[in-house]
């Protein structure tokens, strides 16, 4: 055999043994063991923080808000993707007596110009599409700067919830 492949055989292995070194020392210990991923990272993951209740507990308190929606363009929406997460106003709403909430339990309602485009702000690089075939998958877009913007009576600039019901817009 020529005396550079031989060399070049010696590089490749120490490489090799060098990379399989170091895969075992730097491994973490639990990575494996269920699948190709570290079976430690599923308990992480669980001791995080929740903040969000998700649309169910907000109904049993809140039933007029879901008959609206059920019927309307905003059906598979979550509550708390408009009024942010709503964990802790959920466990402890029922706990004061005159249905008073302190500020930090109270949700943000967002019906501004701002707020609601953050899901229909017309995007001139999206793909048109002719026919919606998905059931309303492609979100309607609207132009902010110039959908029904100002009342002309009195050129007031006008919050989108001025004319749509935000549960069943
Ligand atoms: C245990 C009952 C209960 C649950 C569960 C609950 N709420 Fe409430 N919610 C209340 C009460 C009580 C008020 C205060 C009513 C008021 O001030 O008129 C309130 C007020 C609100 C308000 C109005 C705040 C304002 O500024 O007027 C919003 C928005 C709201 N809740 C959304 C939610 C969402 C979203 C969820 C689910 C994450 C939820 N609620 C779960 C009882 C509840
Ligand atoms: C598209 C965004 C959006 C979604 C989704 C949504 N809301 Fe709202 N919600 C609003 C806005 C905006 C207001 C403020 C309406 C107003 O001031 O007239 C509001 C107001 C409220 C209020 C206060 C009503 C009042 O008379 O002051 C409650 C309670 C509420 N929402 C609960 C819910 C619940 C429960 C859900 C889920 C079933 C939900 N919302 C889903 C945007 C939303
Ligand atoms: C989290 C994303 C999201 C937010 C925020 C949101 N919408 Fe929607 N909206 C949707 C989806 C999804 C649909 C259903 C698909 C469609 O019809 O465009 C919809 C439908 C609509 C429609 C019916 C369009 C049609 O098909 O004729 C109107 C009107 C509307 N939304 C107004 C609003 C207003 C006003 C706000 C602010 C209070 C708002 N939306 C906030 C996602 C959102
Ligand atoms: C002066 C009342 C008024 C205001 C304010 C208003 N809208 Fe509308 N909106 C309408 C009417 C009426 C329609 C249906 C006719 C049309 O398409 O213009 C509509 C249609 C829509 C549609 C469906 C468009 C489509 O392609 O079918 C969306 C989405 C929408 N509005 C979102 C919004 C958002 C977001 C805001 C706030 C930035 C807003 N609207 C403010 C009256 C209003």
């Amino acid at each position: 055999m020529p005396q550079h492949i031989k060399r070049l055989i010696g590089a490749f292995a120490v490489v090799i043994i060098l990379f399989l070194l170091l895969q075992t020392i730097l491994r973490p210990t639990s990575f494996g063991k269920i699948g190709h991923y570290r079976a430690d990272a599923i308990q992480e993951n669980k001791m995080k923080e929740l903040h969000y209740a998700g649309s169910d507990k907000c109904t049993k308190c809140h039933e007029e808000m879901k008959t609206d929606k059920e019927v309307g363009f905003h059906a598979t929406l979550q509550c708390e993707a408009c009024h942010g997460p709503g964990l802790k106003h959920a466990m402890y709403a029922d706990k004061f007596k005159d249905g008073k909430l302190p500020d930090s339990l109270m949700l943000h309602k967002p019906g501004s110009r701002k707020e609601c485009v953050i899901c229909h702000q017309l995007n001139a690089a999206r793909v048109k599409i002719v026919f919606d075939t998905i059931n309303n998958s492609m979100i309607k877009q609207i132009d902010p700067m110039k959908h029904n913007l100002v009342d002309k009576r009195n050129f007031a600039k006008l919050v989108c919830i001025e004319c749509h019901n935000p549960h069943q817009p």
